[in-house]
């Protein structure tokens, strides 16, 4: 069966990239190899240990009762709380235990190709510098607390680790088709931006939600936004904001849901069948949604970010 990821490509060593794909641009710092590693995690300062554990502590005034389970779960089994920007070697430790995962250090955003080579491996890229404290509240390049916060605790879950594993795999097959754009719209509303039925409630999974306090009440509870049953098909046809609340989250009925609607589905066909560009706007509820919540759009009919609109 041809499924999401391809059957025969060996991942124990950096594939080579076929010749006619495009990726962007990015310039590699001189300190680092063609795998992007980081020699070592940075010692951080004092002063960068308070902005982990400032940045931490707002955190969990905001997502209990709005974070999956699975996630509180994993912040706990990795006491990542402790205080100070957690020591990779040491959260990698346990996470192998669990889950067979390790967190290993980059620089800044690297090339998808080789972002997804490390997933296929069952390694996490997080970032290694910590955001300052001019910008505390929303940084552009996700930082050492976006990448460790708020990825890593559902890398515990064996379920989702083996999600992140596929779709590394599956990075190598959209480049061959082209369709990069695609299966990152996937990765934006369920790795990023995902939220999960938990006793008929949503909770946030989310990474981008769940590092930061403004998306994590707007994802759960706000009117303005829609929430509509994840429909892998139709999440890769649909559009999505960077540098804004999200008008529509989509949401799961369980991890085993999403590993199966994503393992199973021929994403050979689908590739072939995909437009080049996104068929629906991200606002968009179209006939074959199953809808959670209707957002009334307010918070984007006001102007969004920039406006002073408040994210009701
Ligand atoms: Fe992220």
């Amino acid at each position: 069966m041809a499924t999401i990821a391809e059957p025969e490509q060996s991942f124990s060593v950096l594939p080579e990239m076929p010749a006619d794909v495009f990726t962007a641009p990015l310039k590699r710092p001189d300190h680092v190899g063609e795998d992007w590693l980081e020699p070592k995690q940075t010692e951080y300062s004092a002063q960068e240990d308070a902005i982990w554990d400032d940045l931490f502590a707002r955190q969990m005034d905001v997502l209990p009762g709005r974070a999956a389970s699975a996630f509180i779960e994993g912040l706990e089994k990795l006491d990542l709380g402790k205080g100070g920007v957690p020591d990779f070697a040491q959260m990698s430790e346990e996470l192998d235990r669990l889950t067979g995962w390790s967190v290993v250090p980059v620089p800044m955003l690297i090339p998808d190709h080789v972002f997804f080579w490390h997933l296929a491996n069952r390694r996490f890229p997080a970032g290694n510098f910590i955001r300052t404290r001019e910008t505390f509240d929303y940084i552009q390049e996700p930082d050492v607390f976006h990448d460790v916060f708020g990825h890593v605790p559902m890398l515990t879950d064996p379920t989702f680790a083996d999600y992140m594993q596929e779709y590394g795999k599956a990075g190598w097959k959209a480049m061959r088709y082209n369709r990069l754009k695609a299966l990152g719209a996937l990765y934006w509303y369920t790795v990023e931006f995902g939220l999960i039925l938990e006793n008929d409630e949503v909770r946030a999974y989310g990474a981008g939600i769940l590092s930061g306090p403004t998306e994590a009440r707007f994802a759960v509870e706000a009117t303005s936004p829609n929430r509509i049953m994840l429909n892998v098909d139709r999440v890769m046809r649909t559009d999505y904001v960077i540098s804004d609340l999200q008008p529509t989250y989509f949401v799961i009925e369980s991890f085993e849901d999403l590993y199966r609607q994503t393992v199973e589905r021929d994403f050979d066909r689908l590739y072939r069948s995909l437009p080049p560009s996104f068929t629906y706007a991200n606002s968009a509820v179209i006939d074959v949604d199953h809808v959670v919540n209707r957002g009334t759009q307010e918070y984007l009919l006001r102007g969004g970010r920039g406006s002073n609109a408040d994210p009701v």
